[in-house]
């Protein structure tokens, strides 16, 4: 097995090499990282856990015309090369298929420990340093303002206060970032998450305090 996870690395680094990089390489080992941390407290099959972080951006829907079937179909072909046993393939499959946030109108239609345990980890470098970086770099890249005192941001906006928001990073962090905590699977992963959502809060209170000139 071991094999086959050193095999999916160097597959994993050579796909992912021109990804921009919310999805890179680093974005990988860092979920990788955090899934056998998370992984070692819950009972869980760890070789499938592994193989479904390394593949599971394997293919981004945004690029391939919002298809979400590229990536696991993608994932199952490269497992199948190795001679993977068919039930781990069909498993790292299924948590791939089923691993991403949504916004909530997305119907689970399967369930395993594997699974919670991968999406945790995924959702986890969202959130806390690591996901206050992400969330800034995203914002550089598409070009957008950090932050704008006349847009209050907000959590559950409506979808006409949505519309007409400029979209500041900082309002990413209402819509998306501080909703995660509480959509953690695992034991472990609801623990790690406090604490980057904590990180958070203090951020964005030493931000707004800066911003009126307070500190
Ligand atoms: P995921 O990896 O969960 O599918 P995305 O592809 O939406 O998420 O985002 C990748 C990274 O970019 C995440 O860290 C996310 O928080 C950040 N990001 C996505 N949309 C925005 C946005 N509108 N503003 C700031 N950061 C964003
Ligand atoms: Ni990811």
């Amino acid at each position: 097995m071991q094999n086959i996870i050193e095999k999916t690395i160097i597959f994993v680094q050579k796909e992912l090499q021109h990804n921009e990089s919310g999805h890179d390489w680093f974005h990988i080992e860092r979920v990788y990282n955090t899934a056998v941390t998370i992984a070692k407290k819950e009972a869980c099959d760890l070789t499938v856990v592994k193989l479904a972080v390394l593949l599971h951006d394997i293919a981004d829907s945004k690029f391939h015309n919002g298809d979400e079937s590229v990536g696991p179909e993608k994932a199952a072909g490269f497992l199948e090369s190795l001679a993977v046993d068919p039930e781990i393939i069909e498993h790292v499959k299924k948590i791939i298929e089923n691993i991403s946030f949504k916004g909530g109108n997305f119907e689970k239609n399967f369930h395993s420990k594997e699974l919670d345990v991968v999406q945790d980890a995924d959702r986890l470098d969202a959130i806390g340093a690591i996901g206050i970086a992400r969330a800034f770099n995203y914002g550089g890249y598409k070009n957008r303002i950090i932050y704008d005192p006349a847009q209050q941001p907000k959590m559950n906006m409506t979808k006409e206060e949505y519309k007409n928001s400029n979209g500041t990073t900082i309002n990413h962090f209402y819509e998306k970032l501080l909703l995660l905590k509480d959509r953690m699977n695992t034991e472990t992963g609801i623990q790690m998450a406090q604490q980057r959502h904590n990180y958070m809060e203090g951020f964005l209170n030493e931000f707004f305090d800066e911003w009126k000139g307070y500190l």
